[in-house]
């Protein structure tokens, strides 16, 4: 069964998602199996992660049905590359174990092979297809995505990027904005190291909740998806009740403080990632 992509992504998107990067094998099986009994229903994976076959037994196992999961991955570089766009869907569809992905995204831009505009325009042909629902993209930069609207007419659904508080990426979160592209975080615990700052556990301290749920909230209240990666139960609970948690302004205000700005960021236009 599919199911075409009327909602707009803002309504289908889960409000928290689940890293699997860099779990594979019986582990990443065991991440998500947990995650997904915990209550996530958004997951993500990449095929250059090497885990959607692991992904998918977890996907199965979970008897969550189909269409309350959403699930996203991304094409690796080297699929630009050659260009068998529709090709890299159906094989990473086949390692996950389904007919239809919810979520698929170009991982990296690759200015250098300038492959980001055909590879978009096959994705959305895989889209009309009604092998995926919603086309995304990751890391791209504001220039990136005004050259896709620009020579496609239209926008991607999300656009991933690298965020936590020390590295905020004000100017990519405008050009999402500014051109109606929904923000989805990675590494959004700064992969712990945001998790010791003094600024957060006064808040966390002040609240009564843990500093990693200070700092979902933050990418939650600003109106962000944090896809966040936890391989324990205790932890991926604990990041989901972040849900719950409520910031006053004044504490987004002194979060908003730590960003070290865009040079902090990894440096898209460099990246080699195939
Ligand atoms: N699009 C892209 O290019 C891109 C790039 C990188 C990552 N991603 C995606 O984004 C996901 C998340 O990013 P990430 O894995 O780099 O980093 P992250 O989610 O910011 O941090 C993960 C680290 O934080 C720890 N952690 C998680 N919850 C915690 C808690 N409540 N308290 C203390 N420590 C906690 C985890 O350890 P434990 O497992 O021990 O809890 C792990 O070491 C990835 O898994 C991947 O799916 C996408």
């Amino acid at each position: 069964m599919t199911t075409s992509a009327t909602a707009p992504v803002a309504t289908a998107l889960p409000p928290i998602g689940l890293g699997t990067w860099p779990l594979v094998g019986a582990e990443a099986t065991k991440s998500v199996l947990s995650g997904i009994e915990a209550g996530y229903r958004l997951i993500d994976t990449a095929a250059i992660y090497g885990n959607e076959d692991a992904v998918g037994v977890a996907l199965a196992q979970s008897g969550v049905p189909r269409e309350d999961l959403f699930v996203t991955t991304k094409l690796r570089g080297n699929d630009q590359v050659s260009g068998d766009i529709r090709g890299a869907l159906e094989q990473s569809l086949q390692r996950l174990g389904l007919e239809q992905l919810d979520m698929f995204m170009i991982h990296w831009p690759l200015p250098r092979i300038d492959r980001y505009v055909a590879t978009f325009e096959a994705m959305r042909a895989c889209r009309d297809a009604g092998l995926v629902r919603y086309v995304g993209v990751s890391n791209f930069l504001g220039h990136h995505l005004r050259r896709l609207v620009d020579e496609t007419g239209e926008a991607p659904a999300v656009n991933q990027i690298q965020m936590d508080p020390s590295i905020a990426r004000i100017p990519v979160r405008s050009a999402n904005d500014e051109l109606g592209v929904f923000t989805q975080s990675w590494s959004p615990l700064g992969r712990g190291d945001v998790l010791d700052d003094a600024v957060v556990g006064a808040i966390s301290h002040r609240i009564g909740c843990t500093a990693a749920q200070v700092v979902l909230a933050w990418h939650i209240e600003q109106g962000v998806v944090p896809v966040a990666r936890s391989a324990n139960p205790a932890r991926q609970a604990e990041n989901l009740a972040s849900l719950d948690v409520r910031l006053t302004a004044e504490d987004i205000e002194a979060l908003n403080s730590l960003d070290r700005g865009e040079s902090a960021a990894r440096d898209v236009e460099a990246e080699e990632h195939f």
